[in-house]
């Protein structure tokens, strides 16, 4: 029993003294570090200022001019109406852009999530914001003169109160929805404004056939 309570003492004093000692007046002290590796990983942070490179960083930054891998450089034709217009006339679509039925499958998707809220499944102007009497003036595409150039151009630069897309979807996003709509249109014939007319769809995903139209 004695000898129990010394050895309890012992310990009891030890861990009295350990937890005083532990503490310090100075609350900017953060305590001893046994293993910096846990606080400061030894792997360097991209950019981090760092002494080997003479501008101090850790890593080289690319060469001016690099682009991104698959980015496809669109800078011919202007914001303006007038870029529009040569958009509509010259912009042609990037051989290297997919057109076969997943990449229809792929645009179709864009479509929904980013294009139906306005213009409707069918692309007749009847989303649930028009509907909803949120947002006017969406047309059906069956009633614009459009191709894939002046599609392009429009979801890259936004017309009137549409806006922009360019900051939410790739280039090649935008050429695949830009065929996507082009089938909606042909889908819709020249029906008027009409979510409920299916058309006789699926006979046109040839997409030269799209493409002048
Ligand atoms: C916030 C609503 C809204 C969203 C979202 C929207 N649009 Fe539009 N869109 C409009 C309006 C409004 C117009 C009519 C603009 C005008 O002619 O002044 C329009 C016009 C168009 C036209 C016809 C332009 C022309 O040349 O006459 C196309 C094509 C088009 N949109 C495609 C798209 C695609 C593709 C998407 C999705 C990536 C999209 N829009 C998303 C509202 C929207």
């Amino acid at each position: 029993m004695h000898r129990i309570n010394s050895t309890t003492k012992i310990f009891a004093l030890a861990a009295i003294v350990a937890f005083a000692s532990a503490c310090n007046q100075d609350s900017t002290f953060r305590g001893w570090v046994y293993m910096p590796d846990m606080y400061d990983g030894p792997a360097l942070e991209t950019y981090q200022p760092y002494g080997k490179f003479s501008d101090s960083t850790s890593a080289r930054k690319p060469v001016n001019g690099t682009v991104p891998r698959g980015f496809l450089a669109y800078q011919e034709f202007s914001p303006e109406a007038s870029g529009y217009d040569s958009a509509k006339a010259m912009l042609t679509m990037p051989s290297s852009v997919p057109t076969d039925d997943y990449a229809m499958e792929q645009a179709k998707d864009i479509y929904n999530i980013f294009c139906t809220h306005c213009h409707g499944e069918k692309g007749a102007g009847q989303g649930i914001l028009v509907t909803s009497g949120k947002f006017l003036g969406v047309p059906s595409y069956a009633d614009r003169d459009i191709n894939l150039g002046s599609i392009f151009h429009v979801v890259t630069y936004g017309k009137g109160v549409m806006g922009a897309h360019a900051s939410q979807l790739t280039p090649e996003e935008r050429w695949k929805v830009a065929q996507y709509v082009l089938k909606l249109k042909t889908e819709l014939g020249g029906a008027e404004t009409n979510e409920e007319e299916p058309a006789e769809a699926e006979s046109a995903p040839e997409d030269e056939t799209n493409m002048e139209s």
